[in-house]
């Protein structure tokens, strides 16, 4: 039995898991084998990060060939081919007219880096006082003070009160009364996306509000979907006021929901765009923020040009086996065209998660592209979250790993997932779900 005390967990109730480990001791394709040799099926791509299945060929060669080639290169005033290389396929796949790419090791980083360009860029157009961010309730950004700051997952943010000044929050806009079961966008909620302009902007006054953080799809609260029209009614309130929109896609990027980007599935073009997990199929760490060329210009034509203009960056940005993961990664999901893939099963996937409509005790069942939240009814007798708790570690039991977070039940497996897969999939968790009514 290997030993378990020096490891302090994160995001894992670190006794309950050391009386009954759940352990993965290798991955290929769909499936972990744990540590008893037992197949579990990815229920949710590792952490909504390899969206390409376990163990690529074409990734870990990738990865090993750099190793030997060059193992590290220092980001600040140096520079190596392959991170600009992995910057212009990067570019090169993003949503259009996001064409500047600053690498970090992330979503955590990203999602800092991108609130702290926002300030910066302002003040380099002369517009210093725009000091204001604007995050959304149930919002996740990563776990750094920034990120958690305009993040609005209240038990991650109660435990550090200390919290960035000059921060206001969105409503998020989860309505199960007028929403129940949504198949894609749900139909009711886009004036929630006024309250920016009614109470937000009213409130601090735009000339102080730098930029809206939004992830397109709540992803880590339990799934909540974007409205119909909610993503294109923030865009023309920020347009309106000069604050700047930035979407954190490092769950919703490369194809999880159906479209390369959810700013393409929507077609709502955000001014700042952060990634990371799938960036390298969860390889090696990678984030990434692209933001609008006329946003990186401001900062070339602020600075004297020996100067540092954005002073900002990491050890490890761009590393050299981080650079080749991701482009081996975005090469991977062009030549076996994940993303499309994942377009045409999303109709099987999101019909079957529906499915769970029935069984005993879902509250809800939200899905879109290659996401499902199963919502159910907590437990009277038990504190919140045990009944989800339950089920996942009975998803587990029979082979399939899922998340929850509360009460509800994710599923996003990689894209690579076939229909008898999605089939077994939603089997097991409404299997789980009625052994724990
Ligand atoms: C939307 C979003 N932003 C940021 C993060 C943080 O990413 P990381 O854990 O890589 O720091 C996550 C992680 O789940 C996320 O879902």
């Amino acid at each position: 039995m290997t030993a378990m005390d020096a490891l302090w967990m994160p995001f894992t109730a670190n006794r309950q898991f050391k009386a009954n480990p759940r352990m993965l001791v290798s991955a290929d394709g769909m499936h972990y084998t744990d540590a008893d040799g037992r197949q579990v099926l990815d229920g949710c791509a590792g952490l909504w990060c390899v969206n390409a299945g376990h163990n690529r060929r074409p990734i870990v060669e990738a990865i090993q060939r750099q190793a030997a080639i060059l193992d590290y290169a220092p980001p600040f005033q140096m520079g190596h081919p392959v991170e600009f290389e992995a910057a212009e396929a990067l570019a090169a796949m993003a949503p259009k007219g996001l064409s500047k790419v600053f690498f970090c090791n992330s979503g955590s980083e990203a999602a800092d880096t991108a609130l702290k360009i926002a300030l910066a860029y302002h003040r380099a157009r002369g517009d210093a006082a725009r000091i204001k961010l604007i995050g959304r309730e149930r919002g996740y950004h990563g776990v750094n003070f920034g990120g958690v700051a305009v993040g609005g997952m209240a038990g991650n943010r109660k435990h550090f009160p200390a919290s960035l000044p000059c921060v206001d929050h969105l409503r998020h806009p989860l309505d199960i009364a007028r929403n129940a079961f949504s198949r894609g966008e749900p139909e009711f909620g886009v004036e929630l996306a006024d309250e920016l302009e009614q109470r937000i902007v009213t409130l601090h006054d735009p000339s102080t509000i730098a930029a809206v953080i939004v992830e397109p799809m709540q992803g880590s609260t339990g799934v909540i979907l974007p409205p119909k029209g909610y993503l294109k009614r923030l865009r023309e309130i920020c347009d309106r006021h000069g604050i700047l929109l930035i979407f954190d896609e490092v769950i919703t990027g490369f194809g999880r929901l159906g479209a390369d980007w959810a700013a393409n599935r929507f077609d709502v073009l955000p001014d700042i765009l952060t990634c990371a997990k799938g960036l390298t199929n969860g390889c090696v760490p990678m984030g990434a923020v692209l933001v609008k060329p006329a946003i990186h210009d401001a900062f070339m034509a602020a600075a004297p040009a020996h100067a540092i203009e954005f002073p900002h960056g990491y050890t490890y940005s761009g590393h050299p086996l981080a650079a080749a993961a991701a482009l081996a990664t975005l090469k991977l999901y062009e030549d076996e065209q994940l993303f499309a893939r994942a377009a045409s099963q999303q109709d099987v996937f999101m019909d079957t998660a529906l499915s769970l409509q029935s069984a005993s005790g879902v509250k809800d069942v939200r899905t879109l592209g290659l996401v499902a939240g199963i919502e159910l009814t907590p437990w009277a007798d038990k504190p919140a979250g045990a009944r989800g708790y339950a089920v996942f570690q009975a998803c587990w039991e029979r082979g399939v790993m899922v998340r929850f977070t509360g009460d509800t039940i994710a599923v996003s497996p990689p894209l690579i997932i076939e229909p008898a897969q999605i089939a077994q999939l939603f089997a097991v968790v409404a299997e789980a779900v009625e052994a724990n009514r």
